[in-house]
């Protein structure tokens, strides 16, 4: 559900005075490339630091999704940028996050930017997390999983399903942002959901497979759990992609398909 980003200073006079509550007076402020769904993205600087704000209107749909983003940060990774505060006035929901000066990940074929993106996962996926109360894989995947069923997809890691390249910021390492859609579930599902951005940056199939295969969840993932998320994954984006034909949404659906076809024929 995208909506059209605005400005910092369209933002209502009540909401941007809570913030600078927190910030004291903003001096600047530059709206963010990338993503969608924040009705604002912006970094804002005041007198003693720089700092990245994004938020949305307090009755929109998404709403959910930025409660579960304040809710999960203070469990990431120090990779992962901290939630300073959070503002709930004039209508709008903004989180300030600390500001990561960074670009985002290029997912092309033998960038230098891979291998740190599956360090990062890789030590993402290390990290232990406390029986966190978010949705399960078996529950985000349920209403697609063929004959298999869903119970193939539990686990205890901390997934966050979402490797859309402008939701990894690099620096001298690759940054994980954008934590809409956290979930617990087997760990080879975030290397499996990464694959697809992969193969949307013109990896083949086996490319994104050999590329996956630098984070250990993934090389140690069991076929037939992947064949079933994999197939369960292309229903979903199938259901996306009709929802809302947009081009990229049609080439994710191909991309699952495609690897679908590709897992079914790979050696166990
Ligand atoms: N902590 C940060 N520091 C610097 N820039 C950031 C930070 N967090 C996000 N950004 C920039 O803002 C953009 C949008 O942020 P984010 O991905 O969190 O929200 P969104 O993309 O609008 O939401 P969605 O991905 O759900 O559509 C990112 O692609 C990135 O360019
Ligand atoms: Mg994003």
């Amino acid at each position: 559900m995208s909506m059209p980003r605005i400005h910092w200073h369209d933002l209502p006079a009540p909401t941007l005075a809570a913030v600078e509550q927190h910030t004291g007076a903003v001096l600047g402020a530059t709206t963010a490339t990338g993503g969608m769904n924040s009705g604002i993205a912006a970094t804002l600087r005041t007198t003693d630091a720089t700092l990245f704000v994004k938020g949305i209107p307090t009755d929109h749909p998404q709403a959910r999704h930025q409660e579960l983003e304040a809710a999960i940060n203070p469990h990431l990774p120090a990779a992962s940028p901290r939630l300073l505060w959070r503002v709930q006035t004039g209508g709008w929901d903004l989180l300030g996050y600390e500001c990561i000066k960074g670009r985002h990940a290029d997912y092309a074929l033998g960038s230098p930017d891979l291998p740190l993106v599956a360090q990062a996962l890789a030590e993402l996926q290390q990290t232990s997390f406390a029986d966190l109360p978010i949705k399960r894989a078996e529950q985000r995947w349920s209403n697609y999983s063929g004959p298999h069923g869903v119970e193939l997809l539990a686990g205890e890691t901390l997934l966050h399903t979402d490797f859309a390249p402008d939701n990894v910021l690099i620096t001298d390492r690759a940054h994980i942002i954008d934590w809409a859609w956290p979930t617990l579930g087997a760990a080879w599902i975030d290397p499996a959901v990464l694959i697809l951005r992969l193969m949307d940056a013109s990896h083949t199939a086996p490319d994104a497979d050999a590329c996956a295969r630098q984070i250990p969840s993934w090389r140690a993932a069991p076929h037939d759990a992947v064949a079933a998320f994999s197939e369960a994954n292309a229903r979903l984006w199938d259901e996306i992609a009709n929802q809302d034909p947009q081009a990229w949404k049609k080439g994710m659906a191909r991309h699952a398909h495609d690897w679908v076809t590709y897992w079914r024929t790979r050696a166990k």
